[in-house]
């Protein structure tokens, strides 16, 4: 395989990023698009790519060696399981499906055809993401006891306008805090149970626009987490990692992870622990971990390529998405009803 042909269902925001990329790619090539948009259309022209707006027709005709899913959520299921039926591997964005029946059912497919799923929790694929993890591997922290993580931005009037956004499920639990969820899975193991308030007092809108989190890890590490978009600050993932391609950049700090040795600051990659090994009456030390920018989407895009040609396995896969979908949605019930609620009672339930 000299190139690897993708072809792009969806030339929506995120897709004409991931066309971008593969275009980009010394070693990928964008096969075809699938949009039912005018503007999608226009938009294969300029890129020079053949338009279906029938994605299954576009399976049908294109000679492609992969897919990239980048549909409404509601969508996922049904155009995820036409690509694992052509036999083709299979990125799908994030969440890997809009519910944890479709997830379910999607990750089943996979399974059962030997497909490998991909899902676009692109974060971990950021090279300071993977230091953090295998510094809190190699034990330099400890064993983790507290976690702190926070996620504010404030999002545009305009972002609104679009009815789904405005309705629950369409807010920045499922947007922007199922990515948090994913980081801090990868970082820190799975989370057993959690703890929530949420609040719509910003815009009055029925779908959330600020959440409080409580975790406790399997690890028995507690944690909390603060989710605002409608909040100016610097204190988010994809502003403070400088990754992100569409909100301004501003170097800093959103996840503090504390263990019994050492607290690491992320994305500032600090690590502090006092001299010595002492405690609270010794000066701390600051270590600073080499930073590294290199554009996860871009390393991404690599993975999936490697997964492609059988060189990889994804690191993020559908058995992750699911996972990510499952505490998010324990999220949403904790904080619809105040029980505490564990992921594994919502993949039980479906
Ligand atoms: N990983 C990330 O950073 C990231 C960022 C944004 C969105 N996303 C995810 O990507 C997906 C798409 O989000 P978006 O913001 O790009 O949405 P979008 O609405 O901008 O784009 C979706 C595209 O799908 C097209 N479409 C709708 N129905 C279709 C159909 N039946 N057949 C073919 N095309 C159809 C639309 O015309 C549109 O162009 C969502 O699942 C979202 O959660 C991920």
């Amino acid at each position: 395989m000299d190139r690897v042909r993708i072809g792009l269902f969806g030339a929506g925001l995120i897709g004409r990023e991931h066309a971008r990329f593969i275009t980009a790619h010394p070693r990928a090539e964008l096969a075809a698009i699938a949009d039912i948009g005018p503007a999608a259309a226009g938009f294969a022209s300029e890129l020079g790519v053949p338009f279906y707006s029938d994605y299954r027709a576009l399976l049908a005709e294109a000679r492609l060696d992969a897919v990239i899913v980048a549909l409404p959520n509601a969508l996922h299921l049904a155009a995820g399981q036409a690509v694992i039926g052509a036999g083709l591997p299979l990125f799908m964005e994030k969440p890997v499906a809009d519910t944890i029946t479709a997830a379910q059912a999607l990750v089943a497919a996979g399974t059962a055809a030997d497909i490998p799923i991909q899902v676009g929790h692109h974060r971990r694929h950021a090279p300071d993401i993977q230091r953090a993890r295998a510094t809190i591997a190699e034990g330099q922290l400890g064993r983790i006891l507290a976690v702190n993580g926070m996620w504010m931005a404030k999002k545009p009037r305009d972002y609104f306008d679009v009815a789904w956004r405005r309705e629950a499920g369409g807010g920045p639990m499922l947007i922007n805090l199922i990515h948090d969820i994913d980081l801090l899975r990868y970082l820190c193991g799975d989370i057993e149970s959690v703890q929530a308030m949420s609040a719509n007092s910003a815009r009055g809108f029925a779908v959330e626009d600020t959440v409080v989190v409580l975790m406790r890890f399997a690890s028995g590490a507690l944690g909390t987490f603060t989710l605002s978009d409608a909040v100016p600050s610097p204190y988010g993932w994809d502003t403070a990692a400088c990754q992100a391609l569409y909100l301004a950049h501003q170097p800093g700090d959103c996840f503090f992870i504390g263990g019994e040795k050492a607290t690491l600051s992320v994305p500032s990659m600090d690590l502090w622990r006092h001299e010595g090994d002492g405690d609270w009456r010794h000066p701390l030390t600051r270590t600073h971990l080499a930073h590294d920018h290199a554009s996860c989407y871009v390393r991404q895009l690599d993975n999936f390529l490697a997964v492609v040609r059988g060189e990889a396995k994804p690191l993020v896969d559908g058995a992750d998405g699911m996972m990510a979908l499952a505490t998010v949605a324990a999220i949403e019930e904790a904080a619809r009803t105040g029980a505490r609620v564990a992921p594994a009672q919502m993949l039980a339930r479906g």
